[in-house]
């Protein structure tokens, strides 16, 4: 969702806070803009409208000016609509400013303190704007305090005061910000991409601070004034890996990448054959003293989870349930000191999972995260974290992020299954060398991506899809239904085969092709027969099927081959298949495969 970039050196600050807005583009938006300060006037310039970074750059070269600074923002609507003024930044009297968040008491505020007339837009940001300036007089750290003391929500607030010179000031709640000095300058933003051209030492900003940036100084001061020491840390990816690398879209990379993700996330926790998570800190005693497991997640994340669950049913035995992070604190969850809280999340901001993850612990669990970006708040706000390694994942749809997450939850299943003495020694190893053969699995199926290709153009013209499967096979499905409806806006809805016969099999007609997954040995024949009454009923089967008992049916459907794993691990190669599938459905109907209508990369409003 919205993005945010400031910028104080000596740089063309146009260019840097464009281009960085370029870099924020994956988080998904709908209006764009920035405000520079120019170095001769000393006035606050504000471009911005609805529409692409592109169009703003458009805006941008008709007037060019030395600055000295500047901010910028990418929004997602939440309040009002997709329009020019609507757009960030805003300006109200002697305050420029951009803001993530949600301020739920703007209206109050409003009648309060007398503001409608300072207000050009329908935004709860510029009321923030409008109270800013309402309170200052000349003292910049005072008005931020006095505004965020009438503030109900989450808010990341980055703003120019147009007395105050070439510096930038930055407050926030729930809503991160990240910031560094390097020798170009002093810079912000809400998320470490858009600073990775220029380093990749950063820090988050701590809540309820008060962050100063010039061009050679960056102050970081507690509510009391008290200057508080950053606490630097570096991110790992190449500051290069976020390019396209070639491929026509990141989504495409991001799913050539697997293999290598894989090992990434795997390399250093696996010991003398053994699942090891000492160098991510993680005790034993995490998963021997916890009697039940809830996995907390959204989206993609929730379906890794689903794959845990089944895992964790068949190998350990215990009571585990998956919650959808945006229903939990409002389902009266069993949760306790005795049950291991998992939160999943690729960027670790996904707010219904933070705040999930905050009710978990309030009521006495532990939480151990599965995340991919470095010091996100998810990260920060749990006990114990387990980075997937992935690199960075730019394109709206996740596929790495995905598969990765499913590479921790199998080193943390057999972990597991060895402390609680239900895999011995032998057994454990076992497991986890099917783990590691994965990166070598999915390459096979990747070679064979033109052969997806083909399939995928049998299902371009329909409108409406079903995907079918048992036991993991449903799991895996529901993921690649996911997956399939958000880049290519066919209709898909996964199912579980065995419930098709009570009620959704009415809408099975020739127009409604049908995705199945048979890669469960003990289920085939089971599978099989669901199909075949779809087939009947003039469906158009696609079966990815696990290439050892594929021969069966030879002949009879239209098949892609999974290579063979063990049962439980077959999950990554037909993952990597539905990935492809939905990709290349995508990109033949000829659409934005990385940047989905609606959509957004991090979703920080409930
Ligand atoms: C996946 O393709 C999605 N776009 C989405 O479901 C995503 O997985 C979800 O929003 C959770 O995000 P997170 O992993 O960053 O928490």
């Amino acid at each position: 969702m919205c993005g945010i970039i400031g910028y104080t050196g000596s740089e063309d600050v146009r260019e840097v806070l464009l281009d960085a807005l370029e870099l924020l583009e994956y988080r998904g938006y709908d209006s764009a803009g920035i405000a520079v300060r120019d170095k001769e006037s000393g006035n606050t310039q504000v471009f911005k409208c609805a529409g692409r970074v592109s169009d703003l750059r458009a805006i941008c070269a008709t007037e060019r000016v030395l600055c000295g600074c500047g901010i910028g923002h990418t929004r997602w609507a939440t309040h009002g609509g997709v329009n020019d003024s609507n757009a960030h930044p805003h300006q109200v009297g002697k305050v420029t400013l951009v803001h993530n968040g949600i301020i739920e008491n703007y209206r109050e505020l409003i009648t309060d303190y007398d503001l409608a007339g300072d207000l050009k837009s329908e935004t709860d940001s510029e009321v923030v704007a409008a109270l800013l300036n309402r309170f200052y007089e000349g003292d910049p750290a005072e008005a931020i305090k006095k505004t965020v003391a009438k503030l109900k929500g989450t808010f990341a607030l980055v703003v120019l005061f147009a007395d105050q010179g070439d510096t930038i000031f930055s407050t926030r709640n729930v809503s991160p910000i990240v910031a560094t000095s390097c020798k170009e300058g002093a810079m912000l933003a809400s998320d470490l991409t858009a600073l990775c051209r220029f380093t990749n030492r950063y820090f988050v900003v701590p809540e309820y601070h008060i962050l100063t940036l010039t061009a050679d100084k960056l102050t970081l001061t507690d509510f009391d004034g008290h200057e508080v020491e950053p606490e630097y840390l570096t991110a790992d990816w190449e500051l290069n890996s976020a390019g396209k690398g070639g491929y026509p879209f990141y989504m495409e990379k991001e799913i050539m990448e697997q293999p290598e993700a894989i090992e990434n996330t795997i390399a250093n926790r696996v010991k003398s054959g053994m699942p090891d998570f000492s160098l991510d800190g993680v005790p034993d005693s995490l998963f021997t003293d916890c009697e039940r497991i809830s996995i907390i997640a959204c989206g993609t994340a929730m379906h890794a989870g689903l794959v845990a669950q089944a895992l964790v049913k068949s190998i350990l035995h215990m009571h585990i349930e998956v919650e959808m992070a945006s229903e939990f604190m409002y389902s009266d969850p069993v949760i306790d000191e005795k049950t291991l809280v998992i939160a999943v999340s690729q960027s670790g901001e996904t707010i219904d999972t933070l705040e999930a993850v905050k009710y978990a612990k309030r009521r006495g669990a532990k939480c151990l995260s599965v995340i991919n970006v470095k010091g996100s708040s998810i990260a920060r706000e749990s006990d114990y974290v387990l980075y997937t390694n992935a690199g960075p994942e730019i394109a709206v749809a996740s596929t790495k992020a995905y598969t990765t997450q499913l590479a921790v939850f199998y080193l943390i299943v057999a972990r597991m299954a060895h402390s609680r003495g239900v895999f011995t020694t032998e057994e454990t190893q076992s497991f986890i060398r099917e783990l590691q053969r994965t990166p070598e699995v999915m390459k096979k199926v990747l070679e064979r991506r033109r052969d997806i290709h083909v399939v995928a153009k049998k299902v371009l013209a329909a409108k409406d899809l079903f995907m079918i499967g048992r036991g993991l096979d449903y799991s895996i499905l529901l993921e690649g239904s996911l997956k399939l409806k958000e880049v290519s806006y066919i209709h898909s809805e996964a199912y579980a085969s065995g419930e098709l016969k009570h009620g959704p099999i009415a809408l099975i007609t020739q127009d409604t092709p049908v995705v199945a997954a048979v890669t469960q040995e003990k289920l085939m024949s089971k599978e099989l027969s669901n199909i075949k009454e779809v087939k009947s009923r003039g469906a158009d089967v696609v079966i990815f099927m696990k290439e050892s008992i594929a021969e069966s049916i030879e002949g009879e459907y239209e098949v892609f081959k999974l290579p063979d794993m063990q049962d439980e691990f077959m999950v990554m190669p037909a993952s990597v298949a539905l990935q492809l599938l939905a990709y290349y459905v995508s990109s033949d109907k000829g659409y934005d495969v990385d940047k989905p209508r609606n959509l957004a990369k991090v979703v920080t409003v409930e």
